[in-house]
Order: structure tokens, then C-alpha cells, then sequence
């Protein structure tokens, strides 16, 4: 199972300046890659354009090669990509197929789309639901549920699609440290059984525990790229728009103020 971006380039409709450039990129089998960056540096765009959706349904001009497991799927229509590659957005209701009445429901209707048989709908819904701590929700109308609780149905979903490939846009930006503590622990079993992950989030914190590699983006591009706690240490993130992680932030203060770090370690850990 792999994922591989050569030398792509995206620019949206209408728009001249590209709002992805020289972007190369692999995920391996079992691989999470974390992508941050300032507001408008193009996560989402790069998500856009790793589930296929940019440019076939968006729209604009691509460039450079996208591969999934060794195959290009520059000829693949949505319909292909889209049983491949699962993609979670930002906004949970953009995600919610408007037709199921009941969570189960919502969870139930990807796999049910994918043709798997009836028992293991059941089995994968009622699994996808306990990994999130949902199950109560099972016979509630996905609708009238909050943001958060949405962002959670949404993730249950995908879950339950079981997908090789998923991309993820900020997952937990509805979520409070507890629900995006459950979507980190879903996100490490999915890639436990070797699917590989793109995930984009503000939140290195989350980044720092899921995250094999830690991409920056700036403009479009890669500004920094490499192993997680590598990236999430560097001195530039800030200047990237990117806020550290809370203890390297903490530390950092402390260096600045003068304070023993070893003072800090067990706020610093909790
Ligand atoms: N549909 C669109 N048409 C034209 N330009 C777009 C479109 N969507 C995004 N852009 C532009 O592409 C660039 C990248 O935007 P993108 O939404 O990918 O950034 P982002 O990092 O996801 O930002 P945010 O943190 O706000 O979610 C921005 O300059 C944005 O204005
Ligand atoms: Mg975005």
C-alpha cells in the first residue's frame, strides 16, 4: 500500500498563481503523515488534490504524477479513486449522506456502498461506533447532533469503510481534547492495519502523537518536511504560522523567563 505525489502542481479555476507547487510526497503502508501550516498555506487544497477531488470536481489544472500503490490514476474517474481513498473535511455536515435517519445508519452507509455483505456492515458500524465511544448515539438523528458529536459520526463512518488510503482535513477542529484523543486512537488503529494517513491539523499537539513525518506548507509549498519531532521542534515553525506543541511551548517560555525547565516537566507531561 503506498501513496506518492511527484512534482505536483494544482492551481484552482480561474486563478493563476498555484496553490500547491513542487509538492512531493509518499505515505507508506501503515504511514500517518501530519500536514500543518499557516491559514490559507493549502492543506486543504493538498487534501483536495490527494483524494482526486482536485482537480475532477473542483475543477483547475494539475501537474505531475499521483500514484497509489504503484499505479498512476491520472485516467482513474472519482468513482475508482473514491473507493481507494476515503477523505474526512473539516466540516462534519459537508460529510453526512443527508438520508440516513439514525447514526447507524450514517456509519452504515459507506460500507453498504462499497457492496459488503449485511453481517459484516453490522460488525464494522458497531466496531467503528465503540472505537469512538459513540455507541450511545447509535438510534440518534445524525442531523440534530452537535459539531463535535458530527465530527465523531463522520469519522465512524470512514472507519467503517476500513480504507487503504484516507485523508483527513482537520478531523478534530470541532473536538475537545477528549474527542480528538479518540480520533488520534482511531487514527493509530487504522494505521495498524496498514493503511496509510494524511492527516492536516493546527493542532501539533494531536500531530505529535499520530504523526510519523510533519510536513509544513507555506504558499502552496513544502517548507519544512521530516520526521515529526524533527519538524515540531524547529525554530521556524513559528515564523510559519504554526504553533508548537504545548511542552516545547512551555520549555520555550521557561528558557525565555529564565526558569529551570526541569521545574515545568510534570505540567509539561500531564
Ligand atoms: N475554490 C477555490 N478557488 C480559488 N482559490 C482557492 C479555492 N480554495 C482555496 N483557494 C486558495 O488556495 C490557497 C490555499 O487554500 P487552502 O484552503 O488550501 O488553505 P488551508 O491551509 O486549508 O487554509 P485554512 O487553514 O484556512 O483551512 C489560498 O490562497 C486560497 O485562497
Ligand atoms: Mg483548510
Amino acid at each position: 500500500m503506498s501513496l506518492a505525489l511527484r512534482g505536483v502542481g494544482y492551481r484552482y479555476p480561474g486563478v493563476a498563481v498555484p496553490a500547491l507547487l513542487d509538492v512531493d510526497l509518499h505515505l507508506g503502508s501503515g504511514e500517518v503523515v501530519g500536514v500543518t501550516g499557516a491559514s490559507e498555506s493549502g492543506k486543504t487544497t493538498l487534501c483536495l488534490v490527494v483524494s482526486g477531488l482536485a482537480p475532477r470536481v473542483v475543477g483547475g489544472r494539475i501537474r505531475g504524477t499521483i500514484t497509489l500503490d504503484g499505479e498512476s490514476v491520472d485516467d482513474w474517474p472519482m468513482h475508482r479513486l473514491a473507493g481507494r481513498v476515503g477523505i474526512g473535511f473539516q466540516d462534519p455536515t459537508s460529510q453526512l449522506s443527508q438520508v440516513a435517519v439514525t447514526v447507524f445508519e450514517e456509519v452504515a452507509f459507506g460500507p453498504m456502498n462499497l457492496g459488503v455483505a449485511r453481517d459484516a456492515i453490522v460488525e464494522r458500524t458497531w466496531e467503528a461506533l465503540g472505537t469512538l465511544r459513540i455507541e450511545g448515539l447509535a438510534e440518534r438523528d445524525p442531523r440534530r447532533l452537535s459539531g463535535g458529536q458530527q465530527q465523531l459520526v463522520a469519522m465512524a463512518g470512514l472507519l467503517a469503510m476500513r480504507p487503504a488510503h484516507l485523508v483527513l482535513d482537520e478531523p478534530t477542529a470541532q473536538l475537545d481534547p477528549a474527542g480528538t484523543r479518540l480520533v488520534a486512537e482511531a487514527v493509530e488503529r487504522l494505521a495498524e492495519g496498514g493503511a496509510s494517513i494524511l492527516i492536516t491539523e493546527q493542532k501539533t499537539d494531536l500531530l505529535a502523537s499520530v504523526a510519523d513525518r510533519v510536513v509544513v506548507l507555506r504558499d502552496g509549498r513544502f517548507a519544512l518536511d521530516g520526521p515529526t519531532d524533527e519538524v515540531l521542534a524547529d525554530p521556524r515553525l513559528i515564523e510559519l504560522g504554526v504553533r508548537e506543541p504545548a511542552p516545547l511551548r512551555l520549555r520555550r517560555l521557561a528558557a525565555t523567563a529564565g526558569v529551570d525547565p526541569a521545574l515545568l516537566q510534570p505540567a509539561a507531561d500531564a
